[in-house]
């Protein structure tokens, strides 16, 4: 074999399955927002997407020497993406018997003050990114912590598994510990230089993070705002709205201010990349507010329920157009697989009196998140020109999912199933950027 062929080999493969992805948002399209092929073909060359379809008219244009692998009963998704998680919280997951504010007291802020260690925040960074992958997660919108060198060592991890992850530091002033406080100056100075070391350098892009209103003064508000002027293009990222202790919190605090809302918008901290994880107890100019700014909602079941912080009212923002993509909240909340997450958020619309469709809840899990991060043109999806993050997951994981799947009548179906009983065992294989980088037989 000559160098030629091996690059070939390596840059160009096809893989037959069933395949789903979309290209719209069912809430607005209905069924043309997705495209899916029972048994078909995806074609990926140098890392991107080069042509997917029902199987025979893909394999009709397939050159003989490209490699093709046949997965059956297995489904091609784009990799999931995950709007709002904390990498620093993976230790602390499944903490028992708090609601948000005590638990941020009790289990979190201990936790986080490990991160000034570099060479730990490097070791936990790396039992994350494992566990993403694990999970068919391609992409992440990530807290850090207070520390600049926590992100430092989690954009190493990432960049050396070429994966596509959103990131920052906290910035946090005021109400917890000393040892996790910077001052608005000190905030300022190190996220500026976090964004001129990482933002843009290959698939890595920066995250302006005020951990929530209480934890910062209007001085360091201020000065996240100010940072996005400066620097068009990174994000950020922060809570609103998730707790009704919280929420009470906020308005002592910004008597100002007319809602939670509000105090973020008096700063300059809404637009097409801000996205705020949460979003529970919004009120009406609140839910306009946001859609005015294509600013997006992170919704993240687990963590609602876990900590007991309500059932997010989907309809009203859905109706209103906001954005939305879901996220785990690792460790808030207490699965890292997209999976589980669409399991409860169905249960939350159930408890509300009403449902969640399927294709929908897998929508939010891809096209829909990468909207909500502003990347719909990059990634979420399969579309020719696309990055080539994807993950293979397997229908018949469990003898049970096996058992109830022969059972499914179609396509809605199966992916219920899927939604409702799947989990990290589903996931056969996870790519990025063509590259195979999660293969379960392997761990
Ligand atoms: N609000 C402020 N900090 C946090 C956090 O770490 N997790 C969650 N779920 N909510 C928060
Ligand atoms: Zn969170």
């Amino acid at each position: 074999m000559n160098d030629k062929s091996i690059t070939d080999h390596e840059s160009s493969c096809a893989y037959r399955a069933a395949i789903l992805y979309f290209v719209g948002d069912p809430h607005q399209l209905g069924e043309q927002a997705w495209h899916y092929h029972e048994d078909g073909v995806l074609w990926v060359e140098d890392g991107h997407i080069k042509a997917v379809g029902p199987a025979d008219q893909v394999l009709a244009l397939l050159p003989q020497r490209i490699p093709l692998e046949t997965f059956a009963h297995h489904l091609i998704l784009p990799g999931f993406i995950d709007t709002h998680i904390h990498y620093p919280q993976t230790e602390m997951i499944a903490a028992y018997g708090e609601q948000l504010l005590s638990w941020l007291n009790t289990y979190t802020f201990p936790t986080e003050m490990q991160f000034a260690d570099e060479q730990y925040a490097a070791s936990v960074a790396e039992v994350f990114l494992d566990e993403l992958l694990r999970n068919g997660t391609t992409t992440a919108l990530v807290f850090g912590t207070v520390h600049p060198q926590s992100v430092d060592a989690f954009f190493q991890a990432a960049q050396q598994r070429s994966l596509r992850m959103i990131a920052g530091k906290v910035m946090m002033d005021r109400h917890a510990p000393e040892g996790l406080c910077d001052t608005a100056e000190q905030s300022y100075a190190d996220s500026k230089a976090l964004i001129e070391r990482w933002h843009g350098v290959d698939r890595l892009q920066y995250a302006v993070t005020p951990r929530f209103a209480p934890t910062s003064t209007q001085q360091q508000l201020n000065k996240a705002g100010q940072l996005l002027q400066e620097h068009p293009g990174v994000y950020l990222h922060t809570h609103l709205s998730e707790n009704t202790d919280e929420i009470a919190w906020v308005h002592e605090l910004f008597p100002q201010s007319k809602n939670y809302l509000d105090v973020y918008d008096q700063a300059g901290l809404l637009g097409r990349r801000s996205v705020f994880a949460h979003g529970i107890h919004l009120c009406d100019d609140e839910c306009a507010r946001l859609a005015e700014t294509a600013s997006a909602i992170a919704h993240c079941p687990t963590s609602n329920l876990f900590l007991g912080s309500g059932l997010l009212p989907l309809d009203k923002l859905q109706k209103q157009g906001i954005n939305i993509g879901l996220g785990t909240d690792v460790g808030g909340g207490t699965s890292f697989s997209m999976l589980r997450t669409l399991d409860e958020a169905y249960k939350i619309q159930q408890l509300r009196g009403n449902t969640l469709d399927p294709f929908q809840a897998l929508y939010f899990a891809t096209l829909g998140g990468a909207k909500a991060l502003d990347l719909d043109q990059t990634i979420g999806s399969l579309q020719p020109g696309f990055e080539a993050d994807f993950c293979i997951l397997d229908l018949q994981a469990t003898p049970l999912m096996a058992f109830r799947m022969a059972h499914c009548r179609n396509v809605r179906e199966t992916l219920f199933a899927l939604n409702t009983l799947g989990d990290d065992r589903c996931v056969e294989r996870t790519y990025a950027l063509g590259r195979c980088v999660h293969q379960k037989e392997f761990k």
